[in-house]
């Protein structure tokens, strides 16, 4: 009898992907919404301007397609794509932000969906920041709340993608969206720092994800989780070295990268990158 293939063994295939992303030539932290934002702390426009271009131009060497919305004066946190909305088979959730400094970037990200030649959308009725709260896996959407999204915002998305959409609950301040604490690798495979977790949720990831890549409290402090996986490549913040090995174990390609200015609101590589899933 031959049993099932451990995470390392299995073949890495990289599917080619759509993402949306904003240039951050707006960006500066000049408010604190999470506890990574200290508005006293310099920030080096010009470099996170460079930093984010190198992470558009990786994705575009990797093969995939990059689109690019426009940028909106006095909406410094716009580059962080990702909270813009969900799109799953070609339907787009739009955000609902729970914070008032945020709030016109959801209708922004829902007109560039609209201009864009995207029919299906749902502007939502509860709070729901976007991809930073869900993650899409095969067969699931997994949802954070805790936080910033409204746990009657996971129902909606469950109603309108007519997928499961399982809600966990986040419970340090520092990750306090999902993606900062779970990124999915690749189908059903997801990597998570579990003390980030209410008991209730962890023994669920447990239960769900056996195989799961466990996150240590070093590199999800350092935003390692904050990562978009094409399958293959994994683009995560370089300074996450001992998840790096742990990928490169399971026959991923770790690519890091340095994303300190953007760190600085909050966020990384994952919260750049809005993924669109096309229609099955
Ligand atoms: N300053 C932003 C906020 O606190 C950062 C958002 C990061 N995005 C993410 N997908 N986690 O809302």
């Amino acid at each position: 009898m031959t049993s099932a293939p451990t995470p390392s063994a299995r073949p890495r295939e990289q599917r080619p992907r759509r993402y949306l992303m904003c240039r951050p030539s707006h960006f500066e932290v000049v408010y604190a919404i999470n506890p990574w934002m200290d508005p006293g702390k310099p920030v080096d426009a010009g470099l996170a301007v460079l930093q984010w271009e190198r992470l558009r131009d990786l994705y575009r060497e990797l093969g995939h397609t990059v689109e690019l919305i426009e940028p909106v004066p006095g909406l410094p946190d716009m580059v962080y794509a990702a909270n813009g909305a969900t799109v799953v088979d070609g339907r787009v959730l739009g955000a609902r932000f729970r914070n008032a400094e945020r709030l016109a970037e959801g209708p922004a990200y829902l007109d560039w969906f609209r201009e864009n030649g995207f029919t299906t959308l749902h502007d939502p009725e509860y709070v729901n920041e976007g991809e930073g709260d869900f993650l899409v896996t095969a067969g699931h959407v997994l949802a954070g709340h805790g936080f910033r999204s409204d746990e009657r915002g996971h129902r909606e998305a469950e109603a309108f993608f007519g997928r499961p959409v399982i809600s966990l609950e986040l419970v340090d301040p520092r990750y306090y969206h999902l993606d900062t604490a779970l990124a999915v690798l690749d189908g059903d495979e997801i990597m998570y720092h579990p003390e980030a977790f209410a008991p209730g949720s962890r023994a669920l990831l447990e239960t769900l994800f056996p195989d799961a890549l466990l996150v240590s409290a070093q590199d999800a402090a350092v935003f390692g989780l904050n990562a978009v996986s094409d399958g293959l490549n994994v683009v995560l913040p370089e300074a996450a070295e001992g998840l790096a090995g742990q990928l490169r174990e399971r026959g991923f390609h770790p690519i890091g990268m340095d994303l300190s200015e953007l760190l600085k609101g909050g966020g990384s590589v994952k919260c750049c990158t809005l993924e669109i899933r096309p229609r099955p």
